[in-house]
């Protein structure tokens, strides 16, 4: 395949990926037995790894501040079901946070580390567990699950929400410096990766 239609397939099964998990959700609801069903659907898409050549979602510069973007594969009406690949290089990480909406991770390169938590009596977290994300695996969790990031090296996961990045504006992380639980409103940069658009 050139790189135009490499493109336009990935659109194509991304939509398709899409469409199968919008119509989850409407018949679903949102469960833990649904958010499965959506993480069962992303792993198929992810395993099509013809669809996402690397080159196409470079991890940002050594020199850039951040450590990874995110590539906008898809967003639907009213911002819902929006689905990214994260891209990174080094060490990603971030505090203990929910996400106000359902929230589904795939693998794709490299491994992603995942911790789960619970909230405790006196405000803090505590870890129930953890599940490294790579090719092949995914984890689901619904708005008030918990869970931290933990990256080293190149990766590239899918991350796929109820609702775009953009609007989850009050979403919750714990800071272990402060004991204090604080809005995590940053998004980070987006790039567009939607080939089927005439301007982002
Ligand atoms: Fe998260």
């Amino acid at each position: 395949m050139n790189e135009n239609s490499v493109g336009e397939a990935r659109d194509a099964a991304v939509g398709a990926a899409m469409n199968d998990i919008q119509q989850i959700e409407t018949e679903q609801g949102v469960t833990r037995e649904s958010v499965d069903a959506i993480r069962q659907r992303l792993l198929k898409l992810a395993n099509q790894r013809d669809l996402f050549p690397l080159d196409d979602f470079p991890a940002p510069g050594a020199d850039a501040e951040q450590s990874n973007v995110m590539y906008r594969l898809a967003q639907g009406a009213q911002d819902r079901f929006a689905l990214y690949a994260q891209s990174g290089r080094g060490t990603v990480e971030t505090p203990p946070h929910n996400h106000t909406t359902w929230a589904v991770i795939v693998g794709f390169h490299g491994q992603e580390l995942n911790k789960f938590y619970q909230r405790t009596a006196d405000g803090g977290v505590e870890q129930t567990g953890q599940f490294i994300v790579e090719a092949g695996s995914g984890v689901a969790m619904l708005a008030e699950d918990l869970h931290s990031i933990h990256i080293e090296g190149s990766g590239l996961n899918f991350h796929c929400y109820g609702l775009a990045l953009e609007r989850l504006d009050q979403r919750q992380y714990y800071s272990e410096s402060s004991g204090e639980w604080k809005i995590f409103s940053a998004v980070g940069e987006i790039r567009e990766a939607r080939t089927n658009l005439q301007s982002c």
